[in-house]
């Protein structure tokens, strides 16, 4: 019974070590509305407005392409900075260290670290 007691905290911290990139921001950040899983079921889900989108379908709703710049634009809130939107503004909150990420047209952008980590993540959820 001990032994099995070891196996199973090995296993634990093994999956804390695993644990995706990303994926500590986006629990912190985003799972309350989008759910632990991304689909849209987080715990105040049902009190908004709009229904938050079920982020393990962006790359199924775009043609199998993960559509990798137009979530950092979403997210970060740009494109729709004058429109009416329920999801917040999350450039302000990822300000910081900045790595150059090269957009589709093959511009050099620096971009906040922690919106190119969360984006990552979102993309590792994405499900055919
Ligand atoms: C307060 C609830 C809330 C939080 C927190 C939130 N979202 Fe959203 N999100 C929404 C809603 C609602 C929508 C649907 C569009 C809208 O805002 O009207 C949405 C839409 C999106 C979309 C657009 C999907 C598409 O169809 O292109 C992405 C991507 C997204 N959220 C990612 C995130 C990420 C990543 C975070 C954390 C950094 C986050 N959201 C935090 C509520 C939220």
């Amino acid at each position: 019974m001990r032994a099995f007691g070891w196996v199973a905290l090995m296993v634990l911290a093994g999956c804390a070590v695993a644990e995706p990139p990303g994926a500590e921001l986006y629990d912190a950040l985003c799972a309350g509305c989008h759910g632990v899983s991304g689909k849209g079921d987080g715990v105040i889900a049902g009190e908004l407005p709009v229904a938050p989108a079920d982020l393990t379908r962006l790359s199924a709703s775009n043609g199998g392409v993960f559509p990798r710049e137009r979530a950092m634009a979403w997210i970060h809130g740009y494109p729709d900075r004058y429109s009416a939107r329920v999801m917040p503004e999350f450039g302000p909150l990822l300000d910081g260290e900045t790595v150059m990420v090269v957009a589709e047209d093959g511009t050099r952008v620096p971009t906040p670290k922690s919106l190119v980590l969360i984006v990552s993540y979102l993309e590792s959820l994405q499900e055919g």
